[in-house]
């Protein structure tokens, strides 16, 4: 008996010992990618300062639901709060007291918006810069405006640094949650000004708020680092639910978050309301966009 629990004392020992030097890797496997520098090279941008172009950029902010993590009134706060995830705040983007972007060039509002990195180039944490990538010029001129009129809010001192828990560690170390930054070829320029109209080509530019979430395939799955009972994203190529829908029941859909099938959908986990802010005729146009998709199945 003695000489059982003497084995089974020195497997347990092996097995503990080789969780502790595979989490001794997989940390310095996350933290290296937390500490690349990615070389970016920001465009020349021009900021308007017309009352017009400002109130462009608060709807172009609106419907890329920068609010939904970076709060109401733009001053952050705590996103993931999680022992085992860690702790993520997301940015005060008002330029008040201890706000990152107090002093922000429109360079460095380019970094983290369509690139993802800070100004030395490391990778945010979460920020959906694969959504906005390709934004163009114009578009993100507006925003910076607008976000450059945003009321300071003042903290009393910095956030703390993105800390990633156990878990959180894991699940960067085995590309479960990469980085943004990681994701997006930098060489890849912004789109060229695209004219607004019911086309699938402007329908498709404002369809890329969707892709972090459906996925750039639109085939949906789990969403990166969600509570285990959230719902998936849903499929939004022909191969779902809307192979049976109008573009009258898309429309309907986003503008009441309500299904053809009569599902109710949550505004915690698919922001519907953005669509509050997208005219009929932008959200007529995601319909050819994702109509011409071709059907693919949802890969898990
Ligand atoms: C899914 C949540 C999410 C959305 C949506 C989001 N952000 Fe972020 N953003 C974050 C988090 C979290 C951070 C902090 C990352 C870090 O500290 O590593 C961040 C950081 C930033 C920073 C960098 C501040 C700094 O530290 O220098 C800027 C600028 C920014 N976001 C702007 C925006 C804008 C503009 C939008 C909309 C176009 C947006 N974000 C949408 C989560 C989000
Ligand atoms: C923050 C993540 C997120 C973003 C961004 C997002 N969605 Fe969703 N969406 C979801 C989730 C999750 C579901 C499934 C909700 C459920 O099952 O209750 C969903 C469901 C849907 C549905 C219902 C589909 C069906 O088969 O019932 C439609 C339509 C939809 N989204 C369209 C869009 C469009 C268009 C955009 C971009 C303008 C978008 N979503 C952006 C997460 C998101």
């Amino acid at each position: 008996m003695r000489k059982v629990l003497k084995w089974l004392g020195v497997g347990l020992g092996a097995i503990v010992g080789l969780v502790v030097i595979a989490f001794l890797v997989l940390t310095v496997n996350s933290s290296r990618k937390a500490n690349v520098a990615y070389a970016v090279e920001p465009a020349s941008l021009t900021i308007p300062t017309d009352a017009a172009s400002i109130a462009e950029g608060e709807r172009l902010v609106a419907i890329r639901a920068c609010m939904g993590c970076h709060g109401q009134d733009f001053s952050g706060g705590p996103f993931v709060e999680d022992a085992a995830l860690g702790t993520i705040y997301a940015a005060n983007l008002t330029g008040g007291e201890n706000s990152p972007t107090r002093d922000y060039t429109p360079a460095d509002w380019d970094r983290a918006i369509r690139h993802g990195v800070d100004r030395e180039g490391k990778p945010l944490w979460i920020m959906p810069s694969t959504d906005y990538y390709r934004d163009t010029n114009h578009d993100l001129e507006k925003m910076i405006a607008y976000l450059e009129s945003l009321p300071a809010v003042d903290q009393s001192e910095l956030y703390p640094e993105p800390k990633a828990g156990p878990l959180g560690t894991m699940l960067v170390a085995t590309g479960q949650m990469p980085f943004p930054a990681a994701l997006i070829d930098h060489t890849t320029p912004p789109l060229e000004y695209i004219e607004p109209a019911v086309s699938a080509e402007y329908g498709g530019y404002l369809a890329m708020t969707c892709t972090g979430c459906h996925k750039p395939d639109f085939t949906g799955g789990p969403l990166p680092g969600a509570a285990p009972d959230a719902p998936p994203a849903t499929n939004l190529t022909p191969a779902g639910h809307l192979a049976n829908w109008t573009q009258d029941d898309f429309i309907n859909t986003l503008r009441t978050g309500v299904t053809p099938e009569g599902k109710e959908l949550d505004p915690q986990v698919m922001p519907w309301p953005i669509a509050e802010r997208m005219t009929d005729d932008e959200l007529a146009a995601i319909w050819p966009y994702l109509s011409s998709l071709p059907a693919t199945p949802t890969a898990n």
